[in-house]
């Protein structure tokens, strides 16, 4: 491996299929520094989640809130001992069924887990990532990994190497590149403090598949951002640099909103994409559209979506008019962050007349 990485801006790219080059990430790790991995969902950048410094170089890096806890990522639920205090019935069953998968778990956390990691809350978010890159990483390093998305904070979270280097080159030191990440959106957050369990945020694993091993599960009403935030706040996660609208409803009726919309917008002199389904790929003729899967097909649009949204901040595009999906399977979790994303939502109604 040594010195095959390329740089940016003092940045160390690192390719994960050479050979040293999961051995060298998890030395600037032990070392307390940050290096960006793949996992399935999402990027993550990590630092040893047990050194607070190197947890606080995370949030100066990202410019994040301090008060965001961050996920353990662990090699399996042995290494669970060093940060959880115990593991519920109902969440061993959850990790025997989803781990490793798109499935974080808010469990009470040993003391021995740095406050900078929890933001002094008294639980600890754990996850076991499917990934080889990242398993190996972690085995590797020996520690779990803190590791928010490895986006500045706000903007959409990476899904590709290239989307890390783009919000961090130059304030952290490696990315570790293992081509696209399959699922595209974040893991669920399930929290396991509370009865019923509930989940924080919808991500990666649907709760209609949570729910063949927790019926009680709840969907929480409390954001990611935690509860009583202003719609405002809540509104500007993962938010690309153009305005996005968000049009739910009657896919007729979207599809009519949206061209009024991007006619009035093009006559004002503005550039304009569609974000639509498959389905609808005929109703914009003349427009620039990208789709984002199917509306039978969640999963296609979960993995789209962010490098969508990153594609048209990158082509200088100043509006994107988006259709809503349904809200089943991962449906969920798209439709949960494009509403984040979205400057301006607008609801159509059944037509009645
Ligand atoms: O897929 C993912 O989860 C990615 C990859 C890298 O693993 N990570 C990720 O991390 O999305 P981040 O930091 O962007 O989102 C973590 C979420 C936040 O909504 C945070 O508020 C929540 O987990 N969280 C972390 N610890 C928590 C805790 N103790 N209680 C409640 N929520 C917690
Ligand atoms: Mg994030």
């Amino acid at each position: 491996m040594k010195g095959s990485g390329r740089e940016a801006a003092g940045t160390l790219v690192l390719d994960a299929a050479e050979p040293g080059a999961v051995d060298l990430a998890a030395a600037v790790l032990r070392d307390g520094g940050l290096v960006a991995f793949p996992t399935e969902t999402v990027y993550g950048l990590g630092a040893d989640g047990l050194n607070p410094a190197a947890v606080r170089r995370i949030f100066a890096a990202k410019g994040r809130p301090a008060d965001n806890p961050l996920i353990l990522h662990v090699s399996g639920p042995e290494m669970l001992g060093q940060v959880v205090r115990e593991v519920p019935a109902e969440a061993g069953a959850l990790m025997r069924e989803f781990w490793p998968g798109p499935l974080t778990l808010v469990l009470p956390r040993q003391p021995a887990v740095p406050d900078e990691v929890t933001a002094g809350l008294n639980t600890v978010a754990v996850r076991c990532a499917a990934h080889p890159v990242a398993l190996a990483l972690i085995a590797a390093v020996g520690r779990p990994l803190a590791a928010p998305s490895a986006n500045r904070s706000g903007r959409p979270s990476p899904t590709r190497a290239e989307d890390v280097l783009e919000d961090l080159a130059g304030r952290i030191d490696a990315v570790l590149d293992g081509g696209p990440s399959g699922v595209g959106v974040e893991s669920t957050v399930v929290d396991l403090t509370v009865e019923p369990p509930a989940v924080l945020r919808p991500g990666g694993l649907p709760p209609e598949d949570l729910r063949r091993v927790i019926p009680a599960l709840v969907i929480g009403a409390g954001s990611e951002a935690g509860p009583a935030r202003s719609p405002g706040l809540k509104y500007t996660h993962y938010a690309p640099r153009a305005y996005l609208v968000l049009v739910e409803g009657p896919a007729e009726q979207v599809g009519a909103e949206i061209r009024r919309r991007a006619a009035v917008l093009r006559a004002a002199g503005r550039s304009v994409a569609v974000l639509a389904a498959e389905e609808s790929r005929d109703r914009y003729p003349g427009e620039r559209v990208v789709i984002l899967g199917s509306r039978r097909d969640p999963e296609r649009a979960a993995a789209a979506l962010f490098a969508s949204l990153r594609d048209l901040d990158r082509s200088g595009i100043e509006v994107i008019l988006a259709e809503g999906i349904p809200r089943r399977g991962l449906g969920l979790a798209v439709m949960d962050r494009l509403e984040r994303a979205a400057r301006e939502i607008v609801k159509l109604e059944e037509d009645e007349s």
